[in-house]
């Protein structure tokens, strides 16, 4: 009888011991760090090399294993989506990531992804994902400002931290994120403000919230349409119109605005000085463009953060034009090249530049 008890009692014991040595293997969030290349992946000479270096060069797995306190956040695997520079992306790389990360995001086995990525665009990829990918799952982009073979390289900090902030429950529903020095930027807002400081990117009206020693703090929420409230789906896009920015300040001629058009623009986003000025000397040229079909986005090249009203100094009404609302330039480019895939009139982009 005794003898029964105590094994009952063992038996009991050791189940205990294996089922929650489980649950605590399975409370470890699953975490895909797709790896697209940059600075994050960079190598340099020597470690005095924080700038000269170049960049897409270690491959993800490489990546990973130089942090082994990446399995104290959580079960972590890695994709090399590409190995490239983000000024080299194209509309088809932008398609194949957003698929990828939305067929990742559906899977019961994924928690969270983090994309590792350029410095250069992070801005860009990070606010595509944000319009085209329907998931509550914390989607991270990462990057750092100097290779992992540099004294002080930010690399290892910001990817601990991506991940991190990607396996939260309390990341979940916030949009696509990009974490960089402490910070946690919403996708939509955050820029590269700097290019030669590790607190490069900026999002004008502030981050979301910050992550410290893996434990995030929140601030404020994006009340910009993203993810699960957005109209658009990368399920549904195969391909993406070709948008082009002019750049426009004094003296500014319409040469590059007729030439941009000429290789095949749908629009062109016109990146003007303060509040989108356009020059007298450019209007008749862009209701010639027009008039053609091609839509003409003004935005603003100011860096702080602009702001871009309608019909203030520029009759948007009577030439059929569309405002970028707070975006720059080649944020505007990303809205447009998406919402053009589902849209030509002028206020359904007027309003879709209002919500996004
Ligand atoms: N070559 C640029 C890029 O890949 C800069 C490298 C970086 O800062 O990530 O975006």
């Amino acid at each position: 009888m005794l003898k029964n008890t105590v094994t009952r009692w063992a038996l009991a014991v050791v189940s205990a011991v294996i089922l929650s040595g489980t649950a605590m293997a399975q409370t470890k969030p699953n975490v895909v760090i797709l790896a697209t290349g940059g600075t994050i992946a960079g190598a340099g000479a020597d470690v005095t090399n924080s700038a000269t270096y170049q960049a897409a060069k270690v491959p993800v797995d490489k990546l990973i294993a130089g942090i082994p306190q990446l399995s104290n956040v959580a079960a972590v695997r890695g994709e090399q989506v590409f190995q490239i520079a983000s000024e080299s992306f194209t509309n088809a790389n932008l398609l194949t990531l957003g698929k990828r990360v939305a067929a990742l995001a559906k899977q019961s086995d994924v928690d969270g992804i983090v994309i590792t990525h350029g410095t250069d665009t992070t801005e860009e990829t990070a606010y595509f994902l944000n319009l085209v990918v329907h998931t509550e799952k914390p989607i991270v982009v990462v990057a750092s400002m100097r290779p992992g073979t540099a004294m002080s390289a930010d690399g290892t900090l910001n990817l601990y931290s991506a991940v991190s902030v990607a396996g939260s429950k309390d990341a979940r529903g916030k949009g696509v994120l990009v974490v960089m020095n402490d910070e946690i930027n919403s996708g939509r807002d955050v820029t590269k403000a700097i290019n030669i400081k590790v607190e490069a990117f900026k999002s004008p009206w502030g981050p979301l919230g910050l992550v410290v020693e893996g434990k995030n703090y929140w601030f404020r929420k994006l009340d910009k349409r993203h993810t699960m409230t957005s109209e658009f789906d990368i399920e549904k896009i195969d391909a993406l119109p070709q948008v082009e920015i002019a750049y426009a300040a004094g003296s500014v001629t319409d040469v590059a605005y007729r030439s941009l058009v000429a290789s095949g623009a749908k629009a062109i986003i016109h990146a003007g000085p303060g509040n989108g000025s356009v020059s007298g000397t450019l209007v008749p040229a862009l209701q010639e463009l027009r008039s053609k079909g091609v839509h003409i986005i003004r935005s603003t090249h100011v860096n702080a953060g602009g702001f871009v009203l309608r019909n203030a100094e520029q009759p948007d009404d009577k030439y059929d034009w569309v405002v970028a609302h707070d975006l720059n330039p080649q944020k505007a480019r990303i809205l447009a090249t998406v919402a053009l895939t589902a849209t030509n009139d002028t206020k359904e982009l007027q309003r879709i530049f209002w919500e996004y």
